[in-house]
């Protein structure tokens, strides 16, 4: 059985990208594998810095994972910031990476000719993601592509550390899935929460219907037959199987129907798929209790893993200076 790790970033509603790039294929891994999944809430420190808003985020993210299908059971399921030792690899982490890997990252940069001011957390994300997987033998690593480089980095850190201390940590290969590894927005580019063109998992049914309603198409009318390359179709593909795309396609190709009814079913499709998940949330709204226990277990279990790697890693380096 394969280790398998991701996190997620608690910065803002989740979203139909982060259902189908990440989280779906997140719970669907938990069958046959070794699950560690966890919401990385020191990672989104760098650009939330509202306690507030960071404590509703990271319990809305840890919310929407759980009534999605996450089980806590079958696989470890966590709150980065309750496992303290990510902090101390990251550190010991940092002391075998160059700043030039550093300089490299090109989210970094990014973030630079945006006219973002970097503070030192925003320069050494990549250092934490690499402690964050590495400190729990995480051997397949689901991403967006957008995540390739930081699983490059992380292998290039994690090689550098076991040439400089023997051979301690696993490496890591990314898991980047080509039909969903991009989910387009409502105004066609990349659906992000940066973007402001998402279409929400657990909004509002009015919130939905009206991102719905605004997914961009071209001018074409009722009877005229449509093109099925955009943003409309590819996010109504979400949710067939073959057969049913394949009607949606003829529904585009055919004259007859208009952009406004397409969207009017997608909207209804949206709604059925998502509604047994949505009473699960809405349990865990009203149970806020449950969910702290849930996460104290899924922070014991994480912890008890963390140990297995940081112990051999302290003695390695000379920070156990007992033995
Ligand atoms: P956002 O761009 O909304 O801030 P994140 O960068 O926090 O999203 O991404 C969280 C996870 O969801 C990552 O694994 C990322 O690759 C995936 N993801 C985000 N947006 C999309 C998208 N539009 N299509 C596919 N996957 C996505
Ligand atoms: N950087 C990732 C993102 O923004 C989130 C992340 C943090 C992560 N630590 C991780 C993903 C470890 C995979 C493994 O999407």
């Amino acid at each position: 059985m394969k280790r398998v790790l991701s996190g997620i970033q608690p910065s803002g509603k989740l979203h139909l990208g982060n259902y189908f790039g990440m989280m779906s294929r997140m719970i669907r891994y938990q069958e046959k594998n070794d699950l560690f999944c966890f919401i990385v809430n020191y990672h989104a420190m760098t650009t939330i810095q509202d306690g507030d808003l960071l404590k509703e985020n990271t319990l809305n993210a840890t919310m929407d994972f759980l009534s999605l299908g996450m089980d806590p059971e079958k696989s470890t399921f966590w709150i980065q910031s309750d496992v303290h030792q990510v902090a101390e690899l990251t550190w010991i982490l940092s002391v075998v990476t160059s700043v030039g890997l550093m300089e490299r990252g090109t989210s970094y940069k990014d973030k630079l000719a945006k006219g973002v001011t970097p503070n030192m957390g925003l320069f050494s994300y990549p250092i934490l993601m690499a402690a964050d997987i590495l400190l729990f033998g995480g051997e397949i690593v689901p991403v967006g592509k957008d995540q390739k480089q930081h699983l490059e980095m992380t292998r290039d850190i994690a090689i550098r550390f076991n040439n400089t201390f023997g051979d301690i940590l696993v490496i890591p290969e990314p898991d980047i899935e080509k039909d969903t590894q991009l989910v387009p927005g409502v105004d066609g580019q990349k659906m992000s929460k940066s973007y402001n063109n998402t279409i929400p998992i657990f909004g509002k049914e009015t919130v939905i219907k009206k991102k719905v309603m605004s997914i961009v198409t071209d001018s074409s009318g009722v009877n005229e037959a449509k093109n099925t390359n955009c943003a409309l179709f590819n996010i109504y593909s979400l949710f067939l199987d073959e057969n049913e795309k394949h009607e949606l396609t003829d529904k585009f190709e055919t004259p007859g129907t208009g952009y406004g009814e397409i969207k009017k079913d997608l909207y209804s499709n949206i709604m059925d798929f998502f509604q047994p998940f949505r009473e699960k949330r809405e349990y865990y709204e009203q149970h806020k209790d449950d969910v702290f226990d849930i996460m104290k277990h899924g922070a014991e279990k994480a912890t008890e893993v963390a140990d297995t790697f940081l112990i051999p890693v302290r003695n390695a380096t000379g920070l156990n200076y007992r033995v």
